[in-house]
């Protein structure tokens, strides 16, 4: 059998589940590709550090070694970051060796740059494990679903959030608590602000949005909020209208021709949709095709063992590339809706759930009312639980359809009204109607 060395930079969470998912199913893998596939040498950053498991002499602490010994054929970035992680792939792009990442922020700030090497090198670059850990939704949008035009995309895309936001609301647990829980079982990312604040889910959904759209979506222009404000009172609001809060990535083709809409926010998702049942750090991507009708992608978003079966996975495609020189496969990016262009936030169109803290005193819901009128904007329905006049009371407004522009415009005069305490609370609501 033909023998297809490769080299991991980078022996973390990720590099050394790869690590043990290829003691466990090397052979097994090998077999079914009918190439044997094996790990040549492993880039670390302190050899003093690694576990004992690994075998000394496949360790160094210069990964420009990997790139220069021939004897490698695949190099495997596994170390995170945009800066190091980018001379690497780009290293060993230019040496003609197809690279295998995990890095959704690579892949969201450098994706064009990268890909436009591989093809000037006359190789690929694999980003299965990017996206949704072990979730093959990178293959079946650009294989599976080739023959289909994207119209909608929604996935939950970040485990850490997700698991936090599960806790948040099954167990009341606290938001920091549970953080702590997500950093230990290896799901947050380093630091895990890029969880918590949205923007790996942004890189994620950007990639899945120019894979499905074929122009590259800037992430600058992908609107992003976080989960940090989501509070155990707006969990149990949305409860009691019948949703569920989870942070979603939305990718939804306008109307009006190339325009989609790309963003990352807490959402409020009725119970009765699949999304919503969706817990802990399990991912899933809900896709419309305008032939397949919908599709629902369901697994472990996050962790050692499903990051590394999807790296598995692009091993398995190199190794074939190598054996095959490269000439079966659709491309791992094909670019073709070149024209393509992210809706502007203010213009994109949802439902909305806001929640106030008021004076619980005559003409306060008139007030608030008749500036949500001014502003064309319809309400579905009004909650306020019964308070004590002259003290502060929650009222919470469903509202109909209305561009995002608008809402904020009218939230920015109610927060201005002396009977309005503190900042309004505003987060969309996903029907899954248009
Ligand atoms: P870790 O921080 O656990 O691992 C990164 C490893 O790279 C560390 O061991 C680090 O060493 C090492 N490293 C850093 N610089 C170098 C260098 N110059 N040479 C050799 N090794 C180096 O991160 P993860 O394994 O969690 O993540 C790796 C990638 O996978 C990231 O891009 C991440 O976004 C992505 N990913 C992670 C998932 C997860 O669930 N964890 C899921 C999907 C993708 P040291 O510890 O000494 O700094
Ligand atoms: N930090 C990421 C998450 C890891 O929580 O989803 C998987 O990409």
């Amino acid at each position: 059998m033909q023998q297809v060395n490769f080299g991991i930079i980078g022996l973390g969470t990720v590099g050394s589940g790869v690590f043990d998912a290829l003691k466990l199913n090397g052979d097994l893998l090998s077999s079914r590709i009918g190439v044997r596939v094996q790990i040549g040498r492993i880039a670390v950053r302190s050899i003093k550090k690694c576990s004992s498991k690994i075998p000394r002499n496949l360790l160094t602490e210069n990964w420009r070694e990997l790139i220069d010994d021939q004897k490698i054929q695949i190099i495997a970035e596994l170390v995170g970051g945009t800066t190091i992680a980018r001379e690497i792939v780009l290293a060993a792009l230019k040496a003609g060796k197809p690279v295998i990442t995990a890095n959704k922020a690579l892949i969201s700030a450098h994706g064009e740059e990268l890909f436009a090497a591989a093809k000037k090198f006359g190789t690929n670059l694999y980003y299965e494990a990017s996206v949704c850990g072990g979730i093959p939704i990178i293959k079946s949008l650009r294989e599976g679903f080739v023959g289909n035009r994207i119209n909608a995309l929604y996935g939950i895309v970040n485990g850490t959030c997700n698991y936090i936001l599960t806790r948040m609301k099954l167990e009341g647990a606290d938001f920091a608590g549970v953080l702590a829980d997500a950093q230990r079982l290896g799901y947050a990312e380093t630091p895990p602000d890029l969880d918590i604040d949205g923007h790996d889910a942004a890189h994620k959904i950007g990639i899945l949005a120019s894979l499905a759209h074929g122009f590259w979506v800037n992430p600058k222009k992908i609107h992003v909020e976080g989960i940090r404000h989501v509070s155990a009172l707006d969990i149990k609001f949305a409860g009691e209208l019948g949703y569920t809060i989870k942070l979603l990535g939305i990718v939804k083709k306008c109307s009006s021709a190339c325009r989609v809409q790309v963003s990352v926010y807490p959402t409020l998702i009725p119970n009765s949709h699949v999304l919503a049942s969706v817990n802990y750090a399990f991912n899933a991507v809900f896709v419309h095709g305008d032939v397949v009708g919908d599709s629902l992608f369901y697994g472990r978003g996050a962790g050692k063992d499903p990051t590394a079966s999807a790296v598995l996975s692009d091993i398995a495609d190199a190794a074939l590339d190598l054996k095959f020189s490269n000439k079966h496969r659709i491309p791992p990016f094909v670019p073709h809706e070149c024209e393509g262009a992210v809706l502007p936030i203010e213009e994109v169109v949802s439902q909305y759930f806001v929640r106030l803290n008021v004076a619980d005193k005559p003409g306060t819901l008139a007030k608030i009312a008749a500036i949500f009128g001014q502003s064309n904007i319809g309400i579905s329905s009004v909650i306020q639980p019964e308070g004590h006049e002259g003290k502060s009371v929650p009222l919470i407004f469903m509202l109909h359809y209305a561009t995002n522009g608008a809402v904020q415009n009218a939230l920015k005069k109610i927060g201005k009204l002396p009977v309005v305490k503190g900042k309004p609370v505003m987060l969309r609501v996903e029907n899954f109607e248009k």
